[in-house]
């Protein structure tokens, strides 16, 4: 399949191109697009046969479901059975945006959206190149992130053709995604509700909207996971990837001492740094790749560059990537969480 690329202004969109990405959804196709979070690979949401062609160009898993993106509230209630009242509280403070909410499904989304579940997660993203391809299309569109499989999530449009050139029809390239990983998903059909996969939305924020909310048991090592997706190898580089721990002034020697043994191992080396870490390493030019991440006070930062920093790594030929262990409060939950998936949970300390 030969695979258009469309460049789209996100300040404002060009109509001819969304009006071609719409015909191609409404025709039962796929189409990747920006989000604020990561880019998405979309399809009509309600039509089954277009939702399969997304698991076939992913090489997705079929019992891992999609999230369904609104670009109104209103498009919520055929999708829904019901929407309870925590749900209105969080749409008007957290919609559009990185948050998504499981809710019980109405029969109108086919199983294929929600890999056989009876819950549906939906979210409303806050990009207007995704918010007018939704109006547009004048339908809603499922979408997982826009990368194969297990691979990191694409943050970039060149991300998305690096993967799936050739497998899907159309990429609209609306620039960098701003926060970088994916969004919260939140399950309010359990009570209290709880976090699935921490994201671009905090514990703290929601606790703060609707009270009392935990985070998914099965996040942590070992246990089974309540969203499918979070059970599977995820986030992962060619390179092999370790997380680095340790005390803040001791993490800048062991960085050395671990590039040092590895490269006796003839292993290239690449570090994934904070910028405090960068700095205390200076000048030291054993890894073949150097990418400082953000400063340790701001986690939004971070996580901006997380997954681009990892397909750099790759890029310049690295067989390992060292990456420094961040705060696991705030935004760190979900970076901390990104990253333990890419590395496998190996770590150094
Ligand atoms: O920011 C995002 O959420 C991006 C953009 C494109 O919107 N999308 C995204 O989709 O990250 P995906 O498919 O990569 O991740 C969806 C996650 C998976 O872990 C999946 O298992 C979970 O949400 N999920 C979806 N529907 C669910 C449901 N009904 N119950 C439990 N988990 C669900
Ligand atoms: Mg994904």
């Amino acid at each position: 399949m030969e695979t258009e690329y469309e460049l789209i202004d996100p300040e404002n969109p060009d109509k001819k191109v969304l009006k071609k990405a719409a015909a191609l959804l409404r025709q039962g196709e796929v189409v990747a697009f920006p989000t604020e979070t990561v880019y998405g690979l979309g399809a009509n949401a309600l039509d089954g046969d277009g939702v399969k062609k997304i698991f076939l160009a992913k090489g997705r898993p079929g019992d891992n479901p999609l999230i369904v993106h609104v670009a109104d509230i209103a498009d919520l209630t055929p999708l829904v059975e019901e929407i309870p009242e925590k749900a209105y509280a969080l749409m008007r403070k957290f919609w559009p945006g990185p948050l998504t909410i499981i809710f019980p499904k109405s029969d109108s989304v086919p199983k294929e959206v929600t890999a056989g579940l009876n819950t549906v997660a939906v979210r409303m993203p806050e990009h207007p190149v995704a918010l007018a391809l939704i109006k547009e299309a004048g339908v809603p569109i499922a979408a997982p992130s826009a990368n194969i499989s297990g691979r990191p999530s694409p943050t970039q449009g060149k991300h998305v053709l690096a993967d799936l050139n050739g497998k899907v029809p159309l990429i609209l390239d609306g620039g960098e995604t701003k926060v970088g990983l994916e969004s919260t998903v939140l399950d309010l059909t359990v009570n209290p509700p709880l976090i699935l996969r921490p994201g671009g939305i905090t514990l703290e924020e929601i606790i703060d909207t609707i009270g009392e909310t935990g985070y998914d048991p099965g996040l942590k090592k070992d246990q089974t996971p309540r969203a499918p997706g979070m059970k599977y190898t995820h986030y992962s580089p060619e390179a092999d990837v370790f997380i680095v721990e340790g005390s803040e002034d001791k993490i800048a020697d062991k960085f050395m001492a671990a590039a040092k043994r590895l490269k006796e191992e003839g292993k290239k080396v690449a570090f994934l740094l904070s910028e405090e870490t960068a700095h205390e390493i200076g000048e030291y030019r054993e890894p073949c790749y150097i990418e400082v991440l953000g400063s340790r006070k701001n986690l939004s930062i971070v996580a901006h560059h997380l997954f681009s920093s990892l397909r750099h790594c790759d890029m310049h030929g690295a067989d390992i990537i060292l990456i420094e262990a961040f705060s696991d409060t705030g935004m760190g939950a979900a970076v901390m969480n990104r990253m333990r998936k890419a590395a496998g949970n190996q770590v150094i300390n």
